[in-house]
């Protein structure tokens, strides 16, 4: 009903309850394992009202019907296990390690193998897509900000017969919309912009009309990777406000990536809205914004950039992005991360606070390091 109306206004009307005298505007929290029989549900692992709400918001805002799980991690798995026994998965050589990490393990158990490429080298995508059961895309890869040709890899792979999956994390349903681009299934990290405050860890995966919607949804009931009920009312209450955290974030991101590239302690800046980006061009055509992530690598070597993320008293040393406040990390402090990720890139997951404040705690972090 509601298909027709802006992003922006989608966030904020879908998923509330039925419009009656002294009915609520919010979707009830409701703290029940189970339900009187009789109905369609019949059980907590079956479905829930907050669940329900947060995927009538997030399907309209994509453009398919979403299932929510109880991590990012739990939705990626769902779309993993569709792959036949044996089957083979293209994933990009270098995106969130925790992806990668799972197929390496699915790989080892002799369950599935992979083809790793660089997934903003379209022609080696559809080399590898032949043959392939799924091709897994992450655009903008997290943490090295490259972006896919969305379009030509979904293509590529359903040419060769091979669902075509987004991990739309990094761009929102508000900046890139995967499935109008060809991918059978898009799946977010509901923990980072959706929520947007880091305080429920959640997943959705949205299906387009010839996507696995069904499949996917029947892995939630019988896996049981279910989300809370409290994890999805804080979800839908964050997304109420996605397009004005979005539309900040990425002012501020902006605004500091182009600071942060005449920086003389900064050797490297990777944002897609920066002119000069490797992403610049095929961004500014597939997307409608560049996103609230900036990478910088610090002139000097993992020691230097923890001696900046240590430094900073505004920026939070932490994992994760997404959230209102602004965050940054080393990532090759994890051993898990991909060795093609350069041991002084700091991840900066820009958030919403005046701009002058974050580049005055960033730019003294990083001026200490010139002085070393
Ligand atoms: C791009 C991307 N996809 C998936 C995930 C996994 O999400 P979660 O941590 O909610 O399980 C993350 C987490 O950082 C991510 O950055």
């Amino acid at each position: 009903m509601t298909a027709h109306r802006s992003p922006a206004t989608i966030a904020v009307t879908a998923g509330r309850p039925p419009r009656e005298p002294d009915g609520p505007l919010n979707v009830p929290l409701v703290a029940s394992s189970t339900w009187h029989a009789g109905g369609p549900v019949g059980y907590g692992r079956y479905g829930n009202p907050a669940w329900s709400a947060l995927e009538e918001a997030v399907g309209l805002l994509e453009g398919g019907r979403a299932v929510a799980f109880s991590s990012g991690m739990a939705a990626v798995t769902s779309l993993l296990d569709q792959v036949p026994v044996g089957g083979i998965v293209v994933a990009p050589r270098h995106a969130y390690s925790g992806s990668l990490g799972l197929l390496a393990e699915l790989v080892e158990a002799g369950r599935l193998t992979t083809r790793l490429v660089d997934v903003a080298d379209t022609g080696a995508v559809e080399s590898a897509a032949a043959g392939a059961a799924l091709v897994w895309l992450e655009s903008p890869t997290n943490p090295n900000l490259d972006v896919a040709d969305v379009r030509a890899c979904c293509a590529a792979a359903r040419a060769a017969g091979a669902m075509a999956v987004l991990d739309s994390t990094f761009a929102t349903p508000l900046l890139q919309r995967g499935l109008a681009a060809g991918a059978h299934a898009v799946v977010h990290s509901a923990t980072k912009y959706l929520a947007g405050h880091s305080d429920a860890l959640m997943g959705i995966v949205v299906c387009g009309d010839d996507g696995p919607h069904d499949a996917v949804l029947a892995h939630r009931s019988s896996r049981g990777a279910i989300p809370g009920a409290l994890e999805s009312f804080l979800t839908l209450r964050g997304l109420r406000t996605l397009h004005l955290r979005v539309e900040r974030a990425q002012q501020n991101a902006g605004d500091l990536a182009a600071r942060l590239s005449t920086h003389p302690a900064v050797a490297r800046v990777r944002y897609p809205g920066l002119a000069d980006d490797p992403g610049h061009r095929r961004a500014s055509e597939q997307m409608d914004g560049y996103g609230a992530v900036v990478s910088i690598e610090v002139d000097g070597d993992a020691t230097a950039a923890d001696a900046v993320v240590n430094r900073c008293e505004l920026w939070v040393h932490t994992t994760s992005l997404g959230g209102v406040e602004s965050t940054l990390e080393r990532r090759r402090r994890w051993p898990a991360e991909s060795k093609d990720v350069s041991e002084s890139l700091i991840r900066l997951s820009v958030g919403i606070e005046d701009v002058e404040d974050l580049w005055a705690d960033l730019s003294q972090a990083l001026s200490g390091t010139q002085s070393q």
